[in-house]
């Protein structure tokens, strides 16, 4: 393992945005712990689309509007936030910074944000739950077990967990050659600690089977399993992994009550568009019937206001603070969400916009 620059304890005056972060984490984090968080699926081409989606966008901002007392405040699903920004879930947070999920929910309490806990985190959702200031959703993955996933979802509802986020677009972790070219391990204390009691599954493959369709996928998540889900709580459900402007539509019939669109940070199947080009066409499926909310390259407080003008209730980032973490803990997540807020703030004054109900598509320049 390569050298590894302990956490900083204030912030340098050149650290001022989240590309920075990418920069300074590079020295404070492991090489294992960089091949499992910045590697994309195959050939990087969804995660690097991510990134150049919104550079394809332009703003038209309207001048002379009056915006004083503008705020980007907004609720969602038991949330009240100070903006349109969560931290996406990320398993195994632990692996940049020994507070890992701790830090990192902490720090998005107290900026008016919220973390989406992952069913792999490094860290139990009690514990995580115990030092957020404010509520949180849990992302959940389903489990071969069916009935530990029940359990896992009875957990987040007693440790007060407002939503619940079902990814749907990772049944299976997509080609990870950058993982496979380092040789990624968990260290020695990092694990998925939700899952800890849980017996791991054993595939029973007979000669000539697949692993893929005769393993991993047969509990794999089905759209029976969102009826199941519903039946057994009464929380909101939030589908995460959704570019089909159909598979939106029969969310909606299932009884989902928002989407995430997003293709998993480019890290499961690669040669898919960027989320911010999926979203137009999911906005037009839902007509307004549900929540979207979307992530994936967002890098910019200018990122957040084209997706929201696209469509997008709110956006997550997930690689971005993985970097703040590694680079600062609890004190450098924050600080990118400042940042970002901030740079939100300055865009849509610029932009003459008071609140995030003056976002439209309006905003954007035709193309
Ligand atoms: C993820 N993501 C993810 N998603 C999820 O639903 N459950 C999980 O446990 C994880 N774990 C995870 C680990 C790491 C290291 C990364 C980078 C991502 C996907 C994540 O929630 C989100 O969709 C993307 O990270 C968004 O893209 P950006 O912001 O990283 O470009
Ligand atoms: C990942 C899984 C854990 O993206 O969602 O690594």
């Amino acid at each position: 393992m390569s050298e590894r620059l302990p956490p900083l304890s204030d912030i340098p005056a050149d650290l001022v945005c989240a590309a920075d972060y990418q920069r300074y984490a590079a020295q404070h984090m492991s090489a294992n712990a960089r091949a499992y968080i910045d590697t994309a699926a195959a050939d990087g081409l969804s995660h690097a689309a991510n990134l150049a989606a919104y550079a394809r966008w332009q703003l038209a901002p309207r001048v002379l509007a009056d915006v004083a007392g503008g705020h980007c405040r907004l609720s969602l699903f038991g949330l009240e936030l100070s903006h349109p920004l969560l931290l996406a879930p990320v398993a195994y947070q632990k692996l940049v910074h020994a507070d890992g999920e701790r830090a990192a929910a902490y720090a998005a309490s107290q900026l008016g944000s919220s973390m989406v806990v992952s069913t792999l985190a490094s860290t139990t959702l009690e514990d995580i739950a115990a030092v957020s200031q404010s509520p949180q959703w849990f992302q959940l993955y389903l489990q071969h077990d069916r009935a530990f996933s029940a359990d896992l979802v009875h957990r987040a509802e007693a440790a007060g967990y407002c939503a619940l986020v079902l990814t749907v677009d990772a049944p299976l972790a997509g080609v990870r050659n950058g993982e496979q070219r380092a040789g990624f391990s968990l260290p020695p204390g990092v694990f998925a600690a939700n899952l800890a009691a849980m017996a791991p599954y054993q595939p029973q493959l007979a000669a000539g089977q697949s692993m893929v369709f005769d393993g991993l996928m047969t509990f794999a998540p089905r759209w029976d399993d969102i009826a199941w889900l519903r039946s057994m709580t009464r929380l909101p459900i939030l589908l995460k992994g959704v570019l089909s402007p159909e598979d939106a539509r029969l969310a909606l019939q299932h009884g989902v009550d928002g989407l995430i669109v997003s293709n998993h940070g480019g890290r499961t199947l690669d040669g898919v568009p960027a989320s911010l080009d999926a979203l137009p066409r999911i906005a037009d499926a839902v007509a307004g019937s549900m929540p979207l909310l979307l992530d994936g390259g967002i890098r910019r407080g200018s990122d957040i206001l084209k997706a929201l003008a696209l469509g997008a209730r709110a956006v997550l980032i997930g690689r971005p603070y993985l970097h703040a973490l590694a680079t600062a803990g609890a004190l450098g997540v924050a600080h990118l969400l400042r940042v970002l807020q901030e740079e939100l703030e300055v865009a849509m004054a610029l932009s003459g916009c008071r609140t995030l109900d003056d976002i439209s598509p309006q905003l954007l320049w035709p193309r």
